[in-house]
């Protein structure tokens, strides 16, 4: 190996210690700089004879070339490792599962609600939501409660502690029935002087509340109230109307609807809906799901309609207990618990 090759190798060697730009600058500096071997050895051509200063020209600066790309070449290794070293810090684990949002899912009361409301629609029934907090003569008074019904009490009710414009006070609604005397009212109010008037039939769906907990009740649940007046609407309308919801709902003929003589003041008479199925888990006993009755005349009065011409039939059901007689769930409970694992089996 001749000096100018050794030169080349040893500029190789010096650059491929540097582990940084800054030292490997430092070695270039000792080869190519001002004061390196490349440029003292350049500046002995001048003392040669001009015949031999060509040919040693060009092996110096061949040795030069040399030299340059070694640097290039360590350059660029050095920016390789350092760009190698960024992307291992900034690494991304493309593997993890993704944090996408969950798309929800439908509570398998609300669900339950939309099946009750496609049915009754189906029938003609409009449906209409009204409000939670009620006035004292909408969820008692207008319903024929006397004022020292025990419904009325504070056991009994939610009250709000405030009053409306009126000075009446208000309540946490505790049934779905007020709905009949706001739907009815407004009904009155729109076909005024119109003779026959128009037939109303209505499902109103919403939250209600009563001052209740266990396995079976909840301080807040859900109920469908119904209500069909017409000139000539009878208790006989609302068996085929109940029987014919409760068989669409279940998706079953194989069931039998029991309509139980009971006591409610805004309807004469009145009775508990018991349905019992034939077959199934739930077979052979019978399981109350809604109140009923024939509205009475007073209430209707309420209404701001005549009793003389308007009748017909008003119910109430649980929608919850709906919901777990279709579905199987035992405790009313898990409906409102928000545990996930168990809303995620209805969706
Ligand atoms: N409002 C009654 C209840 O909550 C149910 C009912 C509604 C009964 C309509 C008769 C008519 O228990």
């Amino acid at each position: 190996m001749n000096e100018l090759d050794q030169l080349v190798a040893a500029a190789q060697a010096d650059f491929d210690t540097a582990h940084t730009p800054a030292e490997l600058e430092n070695a270039k500096a000792r080869f190519l700089g001002r004061a390196g071997r490349v440029t003292e050895l350049l500046k002995t051509l001048g003392a040669l004879p001009v015949e031999q200063k060509k040919a040693r020209g060009a092996e110096i600066n061949q040795a030069k070339a040399g030299i340059e790309s070694a640097l290039q070449a360590r350059r660029e290794a050095l920016a390789r490792a350092e760009l190698d070293a960024q992307l291992r810090a900034e690494a991304l684990d493309v593997t993890l599962p993704g944090r996408g949002r969950g798309t929800g899912g439908m509570h398998p009361v609300s669900r339950t609600i939309e099946r009750i409301e496609a049915i009754f629609a189906s029938m003609g029934f409009d449906v209409a939501e009204g409000p939670e907090i009620e006035t004292d003569w909408m969820s008692f008074t207008a319903l024929n409660n006397p004022e020292n019904h025990p419904a009325r009490s504070m056991q009994d009710t939610f009250y709000v502690d405030m009053q409306d414009a009126q000075g009446r006070w208000l309540n946490l609604r505790p049934h779905t029935s007020p709905m009949q005397v706001r739907y009815a009212k407004a009904h009155a109010a729109k076909y005024a002087g119109v003779h026959p008037m128009p037939e109303l039939r209505v499902l109103a769906p919403g939250r209600v509340y009563r001052v209740d907990s266990d396995a079976t009740h909840s301080p807040m649940f859900h109920q469908c109230e119904g209500l069909w007046i017409g000139e000539n609407i009878s208790f006989k309308d609302l068996k085929v109307v109940f029987s014919d919801f409760i068989g669409r709902f279940f998706e079953t003929d194989d069931f039998d609807v029991r309509f139980r003589p009971s006591f409610f003041p805004f309807t004469e008479p009145s009775a508990e809906i018991d349905i019992r199925f034939g077959s199934g888990p739930l077979a052979g006993r019978w399981l109350e799901v809604a109140g009923s009755g024939q509205v009475h005349p007073s209430v209707v009065r309420n209404y701001d309609l005549d009793p003389e011409t308007c009748i017909g039939f008003a119910f109430g059901m649980g929608a919850d207990r709906l919901a777990m007689l279709r579905y199987g769930i035992d405790d009313l409970r898990l409906m409102f618990d928000g545990d996930l694992r168990f809303l995620r089996q209805f969706n």
